[in-house]
């Protein structure tokens, strides 16, 4: 990779790096309902939890990518049904009779979680979520956010199942602000344990 290629994907990973810390997207983390995530098994590899932030970091590579050209995207929006778009399979094999009322039921089941976190949830999210699962149900979202769903859960679907967690574009991100911490540590002279710190709550996730 070139030096001027490294250092814009930095600028980029900085940049999502902010927008998967922000106050939205803590207070999603900081549920009952994503601390199960965290543990409930999906696509093979993963997490539902691990998967959603897969999720988030590719919708956020295409809304900058796109923010580039110029097409402008509500990011807020893009995040909340990133990280939201599958908490309603928590429980699933207790809930649902098969992996095909999952398919159809869940992102109903999401909506409902999330409206529990956001309870003025906007319309363009709502309608994300519900209809991400296409073309395995029929109709398909309203909104150029929910087409950047579908590809990102589509994409990082296939990712996990076929290579495992540490080959995901989570994985990939996090091992990447992972050795920016520890060149700055060398650099500054940060004290150690807050480098520690830092990326044990990014590690978290992974
Ligand atoms: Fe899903
Ligand atoms: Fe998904």
């Amino acid at each position: 990779m070139t030096k001027e290629k490294f250092l814009r994907r930095s600028r980029i990973y900085r940049k999502i790096e902010t927008d998967l810390l922000s106050e939205a997207a803590r207070e999603i983390y900081n549920t009952d309902v994503f601390r199960k995530a965290l543990k409930q098994e999906h696509h093979g590899h993963t997490s539902v939890a691990v998967h959603t932030i897969c999720v988030a970091v590719i919708c956020l590579r295409i809304y900058y990518f796109l923010l580039e050209h110029h097409i402008r995207l509500n990011k807020d929006n893009l995040l909340k049904c990133a990280l939201m778009h599958d908490l309603g399979i928590i429980g699933r094999y207790s809930k649902y009779a098969n992996d095909v009322v999952c398919c159809y039921r869940h992102p109903i089941d999401s909506i409902t979680t999330a409206r529990t976190v956001f309870p003025e949830l906007k319309e363009a999210v709502i309608d994300a979520i519900l209809h991400h699962m296409f073309p395995m149900t029929p109709i398909p979202p309203h909104h150029l956010e929910g087409y950047i769903l579908i590809i990102a859960d589509k994409y990082c679907a296939s990712v996990e199942t076929a290579y495992g967690k540490d080959k995901s574009p989570a994985a990939v991100f996090l091992r990447h602000r992972r050795h920016e911490y520890e060149r700055r540590l060398r650099e500054s002279g940060i004290s150690t344990s807050k480098i520690e710190e830092d990326i044990a709550e990014k590690v978290l996730f992974i």
